[in-house]
């Protein structure tokens, strides 16, 4: 069933509740690939009832031009649902943007225990808040017990836990992995942006991180960084935002390593005026 209010939604919700029934969410800004295919699988597998929101979510896009080139396919990515996971457990819920914020798109404040200062962070201001305001309202309505977020946005995912926690929400956040295309480059609707060579090109950034695990090896954190700066100076057609070795649970950017934390790397890059972002994990 598609419901395009939340009070249609929520009444349905109830009712589900109330069969006791298992409800597992999967949020979505729509334009749908097997990235997001790939989390509705997980959900649709372990509860009774797969929940999909697809909304693109105004107050999480710091650049009005990113906001209007986003990509929006609602009646493709409810076919690709059905087609998928038929229509008898599946609610869909698309909503406009009256519909959540009324009159007044604007994001609540949130604070994450500091994850919130760094990488996407500090590099798109208010964008965390945009994502903690929308997901709050989408919990609150769709009621699961278990939500699932891909770690190609690693540093959402460990915010979307501390929000639930701050919040005591009954909601369990489940991480799946990424999904790349055959040539390495992850999944993302803003694929859709690049000319077929430009997503050829782009397969450097899986490279750079394969690069950047196997010399972190014997390198030190700053030597590591130096390394993939310099394949991306040489690189005429990517442009590098950041790169970043952080610890998994704080993503604190490290100088030094300490044998008892994960390390993973971060990475944005442009190319065709198009913002990608992806992680690799880098410690065993
Ligand atoms: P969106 O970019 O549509 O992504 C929805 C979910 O799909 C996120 O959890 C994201 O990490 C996951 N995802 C995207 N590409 C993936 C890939 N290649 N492999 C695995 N998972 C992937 O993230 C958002 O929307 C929004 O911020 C949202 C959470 C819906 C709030 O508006």
């Amino acid at each position: 069933m598609v419901f395009q209010t939340h009070k249609n939604l929520s009444t349905h919700i109830e009712s589900l509740k109330n069969e006791n029934l298992k409800i597992g969410f999967v949020p979505t800004m729509g334009a749908l690939h097997a990235g997001h295919i790939s989390l509705m699988k997980e959900a649709a597998k372990s509860n009774d009832i797969l929940v999909v929101s697809i909304f693109v979510n105004p107050t999480q896009f710091e650049n009005a031009n990113d906001l209007n080139k986003y990509p929006r396919t609602v009646e493709n990515d409810t076919r690709l649902i059905y087609e998928h996971f038929g229509e008898t457990q599946v609610v869909i819920y698309t909503p406009n943007v009256k519909d959540i914020y009324g009159d007044n798109a604007v994001a609540k404040s949130y604070r994450y225990d500091g994850l919130e200062h760094v990488m996407e962070g500090a590099n798109r201001p208010g964008h965390f808040d945009g994502v903690g305001t929308i997901l709050e309202f989408l919990f609150l309505k769709t009621q699961p017990d278990y939500a699932y977020f891909g770690e190609k946005d690693f540093q959402q995912l460990q915010i979307v836990k501390k929000l639930v926690e701050k919040l005591q929400l009954p909601i369990k956040i489940i991480g799946c992995p990424i999904k790349r295309e055959s040539h390495g480059l992850a999944m993302s609707s803003r694929n859709e942006r690049l000319s077929p060579n430009a997503r050829k090109e782009a397969a450097f950034i899986i490279e750079s991180l394969g690069k950047a695990k196997a010399y972190f090896n014997n390198h030190s954190i700053n030597q590591t960084i130096s390394m993939v700066q310099n394949l991306y100076h040489e690189n005429q057609n990517l442009e590098l935002e950041y790169f970043t070795i952080a610890s998994e649970e704080t993503l604190v950017p490290v100088k030094r390593k300490y044998r008892k934390h994960t390390y993973r790397a971060f990475i944005v890059a442009h190319i065709e005026g198009v913002r990608l972002i992806d992680n690799m994990r880098l410690s065993q």
